[in-house]
């Protein structure tokens, strides 16, 4: 990776991405593109709806990009909202991609999700290799996704590479519409008011990831040994498995008066059921030596140190 581009680099991955990958890479070796502007721009920055197919190829081209990162996409919650446009854009957004750096001959990262499973999945230490049969739109596309970066590699060589992340957690942009939103909502509701009103029920486990270990995740699988990748696209990865009550009593020990209720959204907690409650990153971590740092107690300290220098005040 020497001269990279980023679409959807706005999101909450996307921001924090392109800073790190600055700092590693020099600020004008990475392009960050996106469909509405950032607040506030570090280096290089092209607007680019990745439905433009033409300007996507063009704006690499220009750039002299060896390495595309796909990061624009409609999330979970929201493609389900409006699931015909998350097809279009899910599946179109990444076709383009995966043709332009088919073109032009880049490496080529795209996240799949663990929405990418489905109710008959094995839910426990779920598998690398096993049955997909997701219920959700967000979940037929990454699975139809994973099979397309496996295409381009198979068939054109393309050195595609990707994993599947779980819910990530971050201090510094807002999640864009997952099923896991509440794992970074609980943090921001503690610091403000000292309290939170889950959207996700008690005892509904997901795994989960600190944003630090996720963008590490990304920079390791990149720069890793393509001979030594086995599976190339669609990781397991994960850094931890909670429940909501988990995260809560992870707030409590540094934060004593605390309280967490519920109030169930039968829309998410519907998609949070058919996910797996843990899944078996071995795979990951024998082909490229995946290792996350941060487990629920390291993450909550660090989370609520974070919000707190941003001066966000405890109401009680
Ligand atoms: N955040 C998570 O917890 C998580 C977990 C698993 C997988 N992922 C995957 O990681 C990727 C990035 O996720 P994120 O959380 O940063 O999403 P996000 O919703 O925060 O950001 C997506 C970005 O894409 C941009 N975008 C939307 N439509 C566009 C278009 N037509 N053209 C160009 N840009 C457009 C948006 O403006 C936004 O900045 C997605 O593929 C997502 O499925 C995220």
């Amino acid at each position: 990776m020497k001269k990279i581009m980023i679409t959807g680099a706005c999101g909450q991955i996307g921001s924090e991405l392109v800073e790190k990958l600055r700092k590693e890479y020099g600020t004008d070796n990475v392009l960050a593109t996106d469909i509405r502007k950032p607040t506030s721009s570090s280096g290089p920055f092209e607007v680019l709806d990745v439905m433009d197919a033409e300007r996507m190829y063009e704006l690499a081209k220009q750039f002299g990009a060896d390495t595309l990162m796909h990061m624009a996409a409609l999330l979970s919650a929201t493609a389900e909202k409006n699931p015909v446009f998350a097809w279009n854009l899910n599946m179109g957004g990444l076709m383009n991609a995966l043709e332009t750096a088919r073109k032009l001959d880049l490496q080529f990262f795209t996240p799949s999700s663990i929405g990418a499973f489905g109710p008959t999945t094995p839910k426990d230490n779920t598998p690398q290799d096993t049955l997909q049969r997701p219920t959700t739109m967000y979940g037929v596309n990454k699975v139809a996704g994973e099979l397309l970066c496996d295409y381009y590699y198979t068939h054109f060589g393309v050195d595609t590479r990707g994993v599947r992340f779980p819910g990530l957690i971050s201090n510094v942009t807002p999640p864009g519409g997952g099923t896991t939103d509440y794992a970074v909502d609980i943090y921001y509701k503690a610091v403000e008011e000292g309290h939170y009103t889950s959207y996700i029920a008690e005892g509904t486990y997901m795994d989960m990831m600190y944003m630090p270990d996720a963008l590490q995740a990304i920079v390791d699988l990149m720069e890793a040994d393509g001979e030594k990748l086995i599976h190339r696209n669609a990781f397991n990865i994960t850094a931890m498995s909670f429940a909501p009550e988990h995260i809560a009593a992870s707030i409590k020990r540094v934060m004593p008066t605390f309280t967490i209720d519920y109030d169930v959204d039968v829309a998410r907690q519907t998609i949070a059921e058919s996910w797996p409650n843990k899944i078996d990153d071995q795979a990951a971590k024998d082909e490229w030596q995946f290792q996350a740092q941060y487990d629920l107690d390291a993450m909550t300290a660090d989370m609520l140190e974070k919000l707190r220098q941003k001066n966000i005040k405890h109401a009680s």
